[in-house]
């Protein structure tokens, strides 16, 4: 319809989306092929019945399991060019992309062969499709504080190739504070720093505030709790945090068992919100126009909040200021 085409056509920026969770069915079976691995699954069709979850952890098993079939340098571009490409489709200008080297790593790749795929892609998807993009390290907040670490020095030595850090997988029992030295760090190098807040969490709002006040984020990925907070919104706003909510995942809270709308309520709330696609090929082969017309339908957005959230985006951009003009 009218706002479908609306969406379609809009300059689009994307701040949170995992490349390992846009490793489509079809791509693991053809690099299955590849590499030698053997798949659990007959077919392409079977593969996509398995991917079903209900929660972070039994999310997070699936997207683990598919990376297995990613080894070498060629496997990391094939993947990224795959995802610049189809986000150039769908009028993306600019993306800031997530990683997970720990998980790669500890399968004995070469953080520099998955880095240097990557970029490759993100300067191939460049020249010659104008795509611009940036690339995100995520520390895995389950996995314990050293084997992060040890993937912050061993990517520190292409730190030009990276423009942050973040912090995703497994919230529980694993907050931001584990990671002060990794994003001290990280930060002392010239890198941003953001951490997942996932939706529903055991202490969900613990974890929001410490990513505030004691890491000082600036942004924060999903973060939709902090709804329930009226003191945490307010430093939010104060600090001008963009919040990188993925509505297929992240787009309701419960609040004493009854479901919230965080994209409206962020909206209404003045915080900075912005839509993303999180792991489209876990999520249904949903990217960002896909996301962004469900959301408009479930949270009510008007044409000017469509535009609002776009200018939140492009806001967000982790690019010199000079160069962000380019995009509005
Ligand atoms: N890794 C990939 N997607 C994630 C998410 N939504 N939350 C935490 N870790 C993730
Ligand atoms: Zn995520």
């Amino acid at each position: 319809g009218d706002m479908a085409r609306f969406i379609a056509a809009m300059p689009k920026a994307e701040y949170h989306v995992h490349l390992e969770g846009t490793l489509e069915a079809e791509m693991k079976f053809a690099l299955a092929q590849r590499n030698g691995v053997k798949l659990p699954y007959a077919d392409v069709a079977a593969m996509k019945r398995s991917y079903v979850y209900h929660d972070l952890p039994s999310f997070l098993a699936i997207y683990y399991d598919g990376m297995n079939v990613l080894l070498k340098q060629q496997d990391f571009y094939d993947l990224a060019y795959a995802y610049l490409a189809k986000a150039h489709a769908q009028n993306v200008l600019y993306a800031e992309m997530f990683f997970d080297p720990q998980q790669h790593i500890d399968r004995g790749i070469a953080v520099e062969a998955v880095i240097e795929g990557i970029t490759q892609a993100r300067a191939d998807a460049q020249a010659k499709l104008g795509i611009e993009s940036q690339l995100i390290l995520c520390f895995m907040r389950d996995l314990t504080a050293d084997n992060a670490m040890k993937a912050l020095d061993a990517a520190l030595p292409y730190k030009d190739r990276l423009v942050g850090v973040g912090l995703d997988s497994d919230e529980k029992d694993n907050p931001p504070g584990k990671f002060a030295a990794h994003f001290a760090k990280a930060r002392a190098a010239g890198l941003h720093v953001t951490t997942h807040c996932d939706v529903n969490q055991k202490d969900t709002l613990g974890h929001i505030r410490e990513a505030l006040l004691d890491i000082g984020v600036e942004r924060i990925d999903h973060g939709g709790n902090i709804l329930q907070s009226p003191e945490l919104m307010a430093i939010a706003r104060q600090r001008g945090i963009t919040f990188t909510v993925c509505p297929t995942f992240s787009g309701q809270i419960l609040v004493n068992g009854k479901p919230v709308d965080v994209v409206r309520g962020m909206l209404d709330n003045g915080l900075k919100v912005t839509l993303n696609s999180d792991d489209p090929a876990y999520m249904g082969s949903e990217y960002i126009n896909e996301v962004m017309v469900k959301a408009q339908i479930r949270s009510n957005l008007t044409k000017a909040e469509l535009l609002r959230i776009e200018r939140n985006a492009f806001d967000a951009a982790w690019i010199a200021p000079e160069r962000k003009a380019a995009f509005q």
